[in-house]
């Protein structure tokens, strides 16, 4: 969580940091700041609360600020309220106030990440006269650094080193130091960092889309290293202090793919672009017909002596999880767990021989998805990551990957990437089932002719949107909604009921349409708006009598089926009709009305649709 930048050049700072800040808001939206150097001048700092546009107003679009070096953040708070005092940078002075204006300090920095020690290293910089303004664990990093500085007298690299053998936790760590006017230093371990150079000029930030408009050429910074960055030139040292060397990458993406493109948000935007990103993903690992994962490294044997699945994943990645488990269990016959990254990482779950563990990541970056796939390579399993962020950190650590090609998800909801992730795990189930001899050539070729199919039939729910913005219409002052279904349309739900709930701030809730009458269905009154999802033939009788009992207790019943299977319009108030698929396959179709009906529903309540409240798009942190 957390966004940081950095720029140093010929150019004025301020306004390249703010702009680079505003495609790192998905990160957080808490607070933002600016530290910007002018020479051998002290570090100008101006904070502000609330979303990006509150500081650049206040610098008057930065351009109040003069000097050619300087870094930037914007927060999703963890220790300390959202406050000007909490905001980043943060300063080594013992200065009183917030820590802003032109301040004496010899270090000023910002942070991405927790320090999970920070009270123990506060003591002790308190027991040597430091003094402390803010409540963050960021101002203590700082001063740490500072203390080292001064301490042993050595360079900011040694400093840093010195300071990260000390730290526990995770951080992206951006420093600017008095003595060094127009460099910038600075350090990770387990939080996203970047270094792009130009002409001249250096750019630093969490994430790619923040530096694409300027420059192409970037350095991922290893774990547990330190950059020093200067105009046009970066050197990167270990934890020893010696100096290392990092390939230059080069970014081939469209910076215009990260832009609303005429949308009035991203997230719809994204929600448009489903049938590309899903034919991407699919034309990547399908080729003439046949699967081919010859990127991911996956060899025929690992495949066929696979005895057990773990996945792992947090959020809508989870989600992907549940409904990829019936879909592999049922093909390929093999059996599969799915568990919360964050749960996962602190049981101690037997590890069974031949077990494959497949995390899912939209960023590669989820700081809980991160540590499970650390313990499940620490328990001897072999790993594999569904990831869309490409040379993020859970892909470069796995010991396979296989990247979804939805191209940079903006919206915090996420939807495009939901997709990829989906059809990549039913390619993948389908090729297990192939090589474990539970499906048949002919069989496979059909399912990946359906597959074939998907983004032209998301294409037709795309354009029956109208239907689901008359009934989000219908619903936005509802306090409750529940979501239920069974098998797979269970996993569906738990999808659905997130979309609505993390945009639309509606109560909802996902059910096994079976559990309700376990407890929950004690909720339904009057005008409960219950959405059943009717996808499986097996199973469509058995929710059906379950939404009717909704209906007996004054539920307002929403049904999603599919064309000429199944008829519920006499049963329910409203439905909405998808076109037909492998039943296996029904997820990625059911999906997308759900994603709309949220869509509408938040801006029918006139909220901020991209940037929910307490939300970030990367979450960095445990
Ligand atoms: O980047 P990841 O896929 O690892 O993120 C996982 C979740 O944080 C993410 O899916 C989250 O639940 C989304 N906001 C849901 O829309």
């Amino acid at each position: 969580m957390c966004g940081i930048v950095g720029y140093t050049g010929r150019r004025q700072a301020a306004p390249i940091l703010l702009d680079s800040l505003s495609r790192l808001e998905y990160r957080g939206y808490d607070s933002a700041g600016l530290a910007v150097r002018n020479g051998t001048a002290l570090a100008e700092v101006v904070k502000a609360t609330g979303k990006l546009y509150h500081l650049a107003d206040k610098t008057d679009q930065g351009r109040a600020l003069a000097g050619c070096c300087g870094i930037g953040h914007t927060r999703w708070a963890t220790h300390g309220d959202p406050s000007v005092v909490n905001a980043h940078p943060h300063v080594s002075g013992n200065c009183s106030g917030s820590g802003s204006g032109a301040v004496e300090s010899d270090v000023v920095g910002v942070h991405n990440g927790i320090i999970e020690n920070y009270t123990e290293l506060k003591d002790k910089l308190l027991r040597h006269g430091y003094a402390f303004y803010s409540d963050t664990d960021t101002e203590v990093a700082v001063k740490l650094v500072d203390y080292y500085y001064k301490k042993y007298k050595i360079g900011p690299v040694d400093a840093i080193t010195r300071t990260m053998v000390r730290i526990r936790g995770s951080y992206a760590l951006a420093l600017m130091f008095k003595d060094y006017p127009d460099e910038i230093f600075a350090a990770r371990k387990d939080s996203p960092m970047i270094i792009g150079t130009g002409e001249e000029e250096s750019f630093l930030a969490s994430d790619v889309p923040a530096i694409l408009k300027y420059t192409r050429q970037v350095y991922y910074i290893g774990n547990l290293q330190v950059a020093r960055v200067s105009p046009g030139k970066v050197a990167f040292f270990d934890l020893n202090g010696d100096e290392n060397t990092i390939p230059l990458t080069e970014i081939t993406w469209d910076a215009a793919a990260a832009e609303k493109g005429g949308y009035e948000h991203f997230m719809l935007k994204e929600i448009h672009e489903q049938p590309a990103a899903v034919r991407d993903t699919l034309n990547s690992i399908v080729k003439d017909g046949k699967i081919d994962l010859s990127g991911t490294g996956l060899t025929e044997e690992t495949v066929r002596s696979v005895s057990k699945i773990d996945i792992v994943a947090c959020g809508s990645a989870w989600h992907v999880g549940m409904a990829a488990q019936y879909v592999i269990e049922d093909l390929a016959g093999i059996p599969v767990r799915v568990e919360l990254a964050s749960e996962y990482r602190y049981r101690k779950i037997p590890m069974a021989e031949k077990t494959l563990v497949i995390v899912i990541s939209q960023s590669g970056e989820t700081a809980d998805s991160l540590a499970a796939l650390r313990v499940a390579k620490e328990r001897g399993a072999e790993t594999l990551a569904i990831v869309n962020v490409i040379g993020s950190t859970i892909a470069r650590e796995a010991d396979h990957v296989l990247y979804t090609l939805a191209g940079p998800e903006i919206a915090v909801a996420t939807t495009k990437a939901y997709s990829a992730q989906l059809i990549a795990t039913d390619v993948l189930a389908v090729y297990l089932a192939l090589a474990r001899g539970t499906v048949a050539e002919e069989e496979a070729a059909a399912l990946l002719a359906e597959l074939a199919e998907i983004p032209a039939k998301i294409e037709r729910i795309l354009e029956e949107k109208a239907r689901l913005q008359w009934f989000s219409s219908k619903i936005a002052n509802t306090h409750d909604i529940f979501f239920i279904g069974r098998g797979l349309d269970y996993a569906i739900s738990l999808e659905g009921s997130l979309k609505m709930k993390e945009i639309s701030y509606i109560h909802s809730e996902a059910y096994a349409a079976g559990e309700l009458k376990h407890g929950t269905i004690s909720l339904i009154e009057n005008n409960t708006l219950v959405i059943g999802v009717l996808t499986q033939k097996e199973l469509y009788e058995k929710t059906v009598s379950n939404m009717m009992e909704c209906r007996s207790r004054g539920g307002y019943l929403m049904g999603i089926t599919t064309n000429g299977n199944f008829s519920v319009e006499d049963s329910v108030n409203f439905t909405v009709y998808i076109p037909k698929s492998d039943e296996h396959f029904m997820a990625s179709l059911a999906v997308v009305p759900l994603q709309l009906l949220a869509y509408y529903t938040s801006v029918n309540r006139g909220l901020d649709v991209d940037k929910p409240r307490n939300l970030a798009k990367s979450v960095t942190v445990e």
